[in-house]
């Protein structure tokens, strides 16, 4: 690993980088509660494997992990259920559309194509529905993040519930084809709390360790997830975890990365780091578009690209 002072150094570079490109985006605002964050906040944690801490900006900021979490429930489910049982609900193929799109749903496949949409995930949230209560799911989170601080923001859940008509017809569309066969309702609330449990950056640094840590918490020796669900789930955040923007973020940066649109990033360099970030100022795909553009610059003067 570099010096410590030159690693701080790539992470000023990066911030300066990524707030170069924030007026270029918007704060999702189609979650009215999420239309009040401030555009130009920009934090990033990393951790790594040799158990050291490296951050600038803000990474204390709180904000609702929302798409993240997918990538949490998605484990639980792997490890619970088995992933034969799992992808027997939801394939593994990018769909290619918005992370909210229903068409490929209705004409292309009777399966959600991927868990990290929102088909998929709330597919994943009605499996998990009949085994767990949303404080297991919240403990789950608490534990794989190393924060027992973590809760759901009511205030977000309150206003997602209010406006998650098109969630509700995903679901509803699911239930028709029969991949959802418990209360729809159920599902979505399960689903749109669990997207409404508020992280910081270090967090997400914190369970991206765990993963680059084959599934170890590096603090205690302790296993925490199966590798061959950190396997899994690693695979599917490449190849779909930016949504249609997946392709040419892989490309660029080579690092497995989900997004959400509260602002947070979670990247995986595999036996090296778990990279954090906070960014609420979108693009169009809705990934945080600062943490997008500093993630090139960072995979290369870190050397993190898995090719
Ligand atoms: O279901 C939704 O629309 C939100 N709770 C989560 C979407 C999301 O985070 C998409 N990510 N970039």
């Amino acid at each position: 690993m570099m010096k410590s002072e030159e690693v701080m150094r790539i992470l000023e570079n990066a911030i300066r980088i990524g707030k170069g490109v924030i007026r270029y985006g918007s704060v999702a605002s189609y979650i009215p509660e999420l239309a009040k964050a401030d555009k130009n906040k920009l934090g990033i944690c990393l951790y790594t494997i040799d158990g050291n801490q490296f951050e600038t900006g803000n990474t204390e900021d709180r904000f609702t992990i929302q798409s993240i979490s997918k990538v949490m429930a998605l484990c639980l489910a792997l490890e619970t259920f088995g992933a034969e049982f799992v992808f027997n609900y939801v394939g593994v193929e990018p769909s290619g559309e918005a992370f909210n799109s229903l068409v490929e749903l209705d004409n292309r496949s009777n399966r959600p194509f991927n868990p990290m949409i929102n088909s998929g995930a709330i597919t994943v949230a009605s499996l998990l529905v009949n085994h767990y209560s949303i404080e297991d799911m919240q403990k789950y989170m608490q534990d794989v993040c190393e924060d027992p601080e973590i809760a759901v923001d009511e205030a977000v859940f309150q206003s997602e519930m209010a406006t998650c008509a098109r969630n509700k017809a995903i679901a509803y569309l699911l239930k028709s084809k029969e991949i959802i066969d418990n209360d729809v309702e159920d599902s979505v609330t399960f689903y749109t709390k669990m997207c409404s449990m508020s992280v910081n950056a270090r967090d997400l640094a914190m369970f991206g360790l765990l993963l680059a840590n084959d599934g170890v918490q590096l603090s205690t020796g302790k296993r925490l997830i199966s590798s061959q669900t950190v396997r899994m789930v690693q695979t599917i955040m490449l190849t779909c975890g930016m949504y249609d923007g997946s392709g040419e973020f892989a490309l660029r940066t080579g690092i497995p990365t989900k997004s959400g649109v509260g602002g947070g990033l979670l990247s995986v360099s595999k036996k090296k780091m778990g990279i954090g970030i906070y960014g609420p100022s979108l693009d169009k795909k809705g990934n945080c578009i600062a943490g997008c553009e500093l993630l090139g610059y960072i995979s290369e003067a870190l050397h993190l690209h898995i090719f």
